[in-house]
């Protein structure tokens, strides 16, 4: 029986042409990218607001990738969007993030064990507390073993993800910092993301390679943001 929720308001896939696993960069010139330089007998299912997405096979496998647009409103759209009218069950972002700890440098890989938020997105499921927002351990322990595998430097933990990205770096309110608790870095997706798979009880996981150093000021430029993140890519493919 056809799906008659699909095509979405956002998404103009039909039913079944989107994989159960998904990788999620912001940025829908970098899903184009991974289509075109990871993925084999590609298909691209959505144009919509040009957040282009893809699906084809990695090493057999059935995968999609798609862009999600930055902040957790966007996300919050797409990854509801493909849990509950696409069948999605293994949502993978995969980023940026600005380190808050001297520890990360720039280029370093970090798995979102947890993450913090500054929005009111996981407010709004109307918890009568605080919501954890956390990473399905399925996909945080392959994603490390294979990190670990590879050889590859990265580091798990928590992440901020905030809804400023021109926002004060250092505490507006007199308190402890983000830093302070552990707080590893901050980019500005991963609390929707994973809130959204918790309550609909399905799996996520936020990989992200540090750009750029609150701490240092040290960058990365544009062009490397979208073609040196090889490494996290191979990673949060081989979880399809
Ligand atoms: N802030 C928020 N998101 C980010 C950053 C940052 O400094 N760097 C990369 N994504």
């Amino acid at each position: 029986m056809s799906n008659p929720n699909v095509p979405t308001p956002h998404i103009q896939a039909l039913e079944g042409e989107i994989a159960e696993t998904i990788l999620l960069p912001g940025d829908p010139l970098r899903a184009k990218y991974i289509a075109d330089n990871f993925l084999e007998d590609v298909k691209q299912f959505n144009a919509t607001r040009n957040m282009f997405g893809y699906t084809g096979t990695y090493k057999g496998k059935r995968v999609s990738v798609m862009g999600t647009g930055m902040g957790c409103p966007s996300i919050g759209i797409y990854s509801h969007e493909l849990i509950h009218f696409y069948g999605c069950k293994n949502l993978i972002r995969v980023g940026t993030a600005g380190a808050l700890s001297e520890k990360l440098k720039v280029r370093d890989m970090v798995f979102a064990m947890g993450a913090c938020t500054t929005s009111n997105y996981v407010r709004l499921f109307g918890l009568p507390g605080d919501y954890s927002c956390i990473a399905s351990y399925e996909l945080l322990s392959k994603a490390v073993e294979e990190a670990k595998a590879k050889g590859l430097t990265y580091h798990v933990g928590n992440v901020l993800s905030s809804d400023m990205f021109y926002g004060p770096a250092k505490s507006v309110t007199g308190g402890m910092t983000w830093s302070d608790m552990g707080v590893l870095a901050v980019e500005m997706e991963a609390a929707a993301l994973y809130s959204n798979a918790a309550a609909a009880g399905v799996n996520a996981l936020c990989i992200v390679t540090i750009s750029d150093s609150v701490v240092t000021g040290e960058a990365t430029t544009a062009e490397e943001r979208q073609t040196t993140f090889t490494n996290m890519m191979e990673v949060a493919l081989s979880l399809a």
